[in-house]
């Protein structure tokens, strides 16, 4: 994906067209992902908009398949962990905080562009949400020892597509309102 600068009030076509064609991939081919591969997808989610800028946001690398087959067995929706190469923990560092409870959002938008840059760069993910669920926390804190103002926010296993899903339709004009609710 290159940048292209907006014209004429023409939407960015190749940023839409990523947004639209991300999909949640849990199947992956066994080809390893570098470290190298993954610093741009942890650079992109770095860049993501913070409650006064705050970048509450760590991140822990996962090559350990041990670490992950142990995650995926134990909890439900999770078993695309077992075969995934690599995965990367967002985690919230809550002593960075300097705006309380917008963490959450902070991570999530860093989520999303850790994702959409992902996908630009032909790699697949799935946003696998461990915050708020107490027993997805409790877990992945005691099997990667993390401290306690460390919160785990979400697990994204990344591996290179083995399967692939369509363009969804997902606009909803009726979910729009001007002004007020009527
Ligand atoms: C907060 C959050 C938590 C999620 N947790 C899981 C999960 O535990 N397991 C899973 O397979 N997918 C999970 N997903 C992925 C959603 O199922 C997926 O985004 C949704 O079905 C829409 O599909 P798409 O991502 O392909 O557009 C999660 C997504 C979000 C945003």
């Amino acid at each position: 994906m290159h940048l292209l600068f907006q014209t004429r009030g023409d939407f960015n076509m190749e940023t839409m067209d990523a947004i639209k064609r991300r999909r949640s991939i849990r199947k992956y081919t066994s080809q390893p992902i570098d470290e190298d591969e993954l610093i741009p997808l942890i650079r992109a989610a770095m860049y993501a908009p913070s409650a006064g800028n705050q970048q509450p946001w760590e991140f822990i690398l996962i090559d350990d398949n041990d670490l992950l087959e142990e995650f995926a067995i134990k909890h439900s929706n999770a078993h695309m962990l077992s075969e995934a190469p690599a995965a990367v923990l967002i985690c919230g560092d809550l002593s960075r905080l300097k705006h309380d409870k917008f963490w959450v959002q902070d991570c999530a938008a860093a989520c999303q562009n850790f994702l959409l840059a992902a996908h630009d760069r032909g790699l697949s993910t799935c946003w696998v949400g461990v915050y708020p669920r107490e027993n997805r926390v409790a877990d992945i804190r005691k099997m990667l020892n993390l401290p306690d103002q460390i919160v785990p926010f979400s697990l994204i296993p990344v591996g290179k597509p083995a399967e692939t899903l369509p363009v969804p339709d997902r606009f909803d004009s009726s979910r729009i309102h001007k002004n007020n609710w009527k």
